[in-house]
C-alpha cells in the first residue's frame, strides 16, 4: 500500500522583497491570494491531511484560508524553510510521505504535482527547473554520474555555481522518516544564518540514498514570487490560461492577452468579449453575449443577448433577457434587468429592477426602485432614495413617461401610466394616467433689460 501523503505549505515568511504590509502569501494573483491556489492544488491531491506553517501576520492568514481544513502550524521565529517544515513533523507519523510546497509559488499546475506524488520510488524527489537567469534560486548540484549531490543557495554560491541554470523549485516530496532525521541534524552554518530545507539534499546523498529529481519541461508556471516583478510575471501566466479555458468552452476573445478573468466563468454559445475586459467572481454568460470593451464585470449572471457596451462596470446584476448595457453605466449590486431595457451612459442603478422595454438612456442615478415594464425614464433622473438616516423605496409602475431632470423623493410611487413633466421633484405620490408638473410656471418679461457694463 502507499504511503499516506502530508502536505506542508510553507507561508510563514514576511515576504520583505514585497514592500508590503500583506503578508506575502496574501498577495493576489488572479484575484485570489496565492494560498489558496495552493491550497486548492493540494486538496486536488487528496492528501491525508494539509499542514500550513505561518507566523508573519498568522491573524490574516488564518481568516483568509477560513473555508478550507488546515492543521495551523505557527513558527513563532523565522529560522529558516528546514526550520519551518520542522514546525509541522509532529503532526505527521514515520509511514508518511512528505510533499513540501512554498507558499510563494501558487501556480503549480496540479498534474506536475501528481506525477511527482504518482511515483514510489526515492525516499527525497525535488521538482526542478531550468532557467536562463536563475538568479535567487538554490542551485541543483550534480555528481559525476549525474546524481543530484545537494542543494546551494544563491546568496552562498560561488561563481561557478551561478552558472547553474537548472533550480530548485522548493517544492520536494521526502518520506517522514527520514526527512525528520534530516530536519534535526540541519545547522544554519551560512550566510543567513538559517536552517535551510534544502541541506537535506547533500545529507541524503552522503547516505547514499536515491535522489529523484523531476525536471518540469516548462519553468514559467514554476517560478516563484519574491518581488512584484516575479508577481506580474505570474498575473500574466494566469490569466493566459484563464483566457485558453474560455476560448476551449467556445467563447470568441478578440485579444486573449488583453483580458483578465479572475474568477470562474460559464458561458453559453457564441458569447463575445472585447479587449481590456475584467471578470472578477463568479460570472455567468448566455448564449451571444457580448462584453464591450474596458467593461467590468463582478459575479454576474446576464441572460442570452445581453449586450454589455464599452466602459461599463457592473456588480451583482442579472438580466432575464437581452437587453443593452452602457456605454458607460454603473449597474450595482441588486440590478435586475428584463428583455428589451436599455441603461445608457452614465447611469447608475442600485438594488432596482427594470420591467420588460423600459429605458433609463442618459445621466440618471436609480436606487431602491422597482420600475414597471415599458418605462421610459428622463436624462438626469434622480431617486432622492436617501434622507440621511435610511433609505426609501421609489415604484415607477407600468408605462409611466419620467420626463427629464425629474427628482423622485422616495418613498413615492408613480402610477400606471403617469407622465411627469420634465424638471419635477416629486414627493408625493403620483395618480396613474395623469401629467404631474412641479415646477414652477414660466414666465417672460417684456423689455427687461441685462445690466451693461459702464463705458469708461
Ligand atoms: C527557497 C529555497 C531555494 C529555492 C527557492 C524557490 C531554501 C533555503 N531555499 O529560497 O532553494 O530555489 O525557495 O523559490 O529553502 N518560509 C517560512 N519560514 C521561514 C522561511 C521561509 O515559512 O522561516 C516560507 C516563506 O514564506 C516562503 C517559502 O518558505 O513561502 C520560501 O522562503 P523564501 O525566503 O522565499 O526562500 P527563497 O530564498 O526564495
Ligand atoms: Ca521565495
Amino acid at each position: 500500500m502507499s504511503k499516506a501523503l502530508h502536505i506542508v505549505i510553507l507561508a510563514a515568511g514576511e515576504g520583505t522583497r514585497m514592500k508590503s504590509s500583506l503578508p506575502k502569501v496574501l498577495q493576489t494573483v488572479g484575484g485570489r491570494p496565492m494560498l489558496l491556489h495552493l491550497l486548492d492544488s493540494a486538496d486536488a491531491l487528496d492528501p491525508e491531511q494539509v499542514h500550513v506553517v505561518i507566523g508573519s501576520g498568522a491573524d490574516r492568514v488564518r481568516e483568509a484560508c477560513s473555508e478550507y481544513k488546515v492543521n495551523w502550524v505557527i513558527q513563532s521565529q523565522r529560522q529558516g524553510t528546514g526550520h519551518a517544515v520542522k514546525q509541522a513533523m509532529p503532526a505527521i507519523p514515520d509511514d508518511a510521505r512528505v510533499l513540501v510546497l512554498l507558499g510563494d509559488h501558487p501556480l503549480i499546475p496540479v498534474s506536475v504535482l501528481s506525477e511527482m506524488t504518482g511515483q514510489d520510488t526515492a525516499p527525497l524527489s525535488v521538482l526542478t527547473i531550468e532557467l536562463d537567469k536563475p538568479r535567487g534560486y538554490g542551485r541543483i548540484e550534480r555528481d559525476r554520474t549525474g546524481r543530484i549531490s545537494g542543494v546551494v543557495e544563491d546568496r552562498d554560491a560561488t561563481p561557478a555555481q551561478w552558472k547553474i541554470r537548472e533550480v530548485n523549485t522548493g517544492i520536494i516530496l521526502a518520506d517522514a522518516v527520514h526527512l525528520r532525521r534530516w530536519l534535526d541534524k540541519l545547522g544554519c552554518d551560512n550566510i543567513k544564518n538559517e536552517y535551510y530545507l534544502t541541506d537535506i539534499f547533500a545529507m541524503a546523498h552522503s547516505e547514499k540514498r536515491e535522489i529523484h529529481g523531476v525536471l518540469a519541461p516548462d519553468p514559467r508556471d514554476l517560478q516563484g514570487v519574491n518581488d512584484h516583478r516575479q508577481l506580474a510575471a505570474l498575473e500574466q501566466r494566469f490569466r493566459h490560461h484563464a483566457a485558453q479555458q474560455l476560448m476551449d468552452q467556445g467563447v470568441h476573445i478578440i485579444d486573449p492577452e488583453r483580458v483578465d478573468i479572475r474568477g470562474p466563468v460559464t458561458a453559453g454559445r457564441d458569447v463575445c468579449v472585447d479587449i481590456n475586459v475584467v471578470l472578477e467572481g463568479r460570472n455567468q454568460l448566455g448564449d451571444g453575449v457580448f462584453i464591450g470593451p474596458g467593461a467590468v464585470l463582478k459575479n454576474c449572471d446576464l441572460a442570452a443577448g445581453t449586450r454589455v457596451h464599452p466602459h461599463s462596470v457592473l456588480e451583482g446584476v442579472s438580466t432575464t433577457g437581452p437587453c443593452d448595457i452602457g456605454p458607460f453605466a454603473r449597474l450595482r449590486p441588486g440590478t435586475v434587468l428584463a428583455a428589451g431595457t436599455r441603461v445608457g451612459n452614465f447611469v447608475e442603478v442600485k438594488n432596482a429592477r427594470l420591467g420588460e422595454g423600459s429605458k433609463a438612456s442618459h445621466l440618471s442615478y436609480i436606487g431602491d426602485t422597482i420600475i414597471g415594464t415599458g418605462v421610459n425614464i428622463g436624462a438626469g433622473t434622480i431617486t432622492c432614495n436617501y434622507d440621511g438616516a435610511s433609505k426609501h423605496q421609489t415604484i415607477i409602475e407600468d408605462d409611466v413617461f419620467v420626463g427629464s431632470n425629474t427628482q423622485l423623493v422616495a418613498p413615492v410611487t408613480v402610477g400606471k401610466g403617469a407622465t411627469i413633466g420634465a424638471g419635477s421633484t416629486i414627493t408625493k405620490d403620483v395618480p396613474g394616467d395623469t401629467l404631474t408638473v412641479s415646477r414652477a410656471r414660466q414666465t417672460s418679461i417684456k423689455g427687461w433689460q441685462r445690466p451693461r457694463k459702464k463705458e469708461v
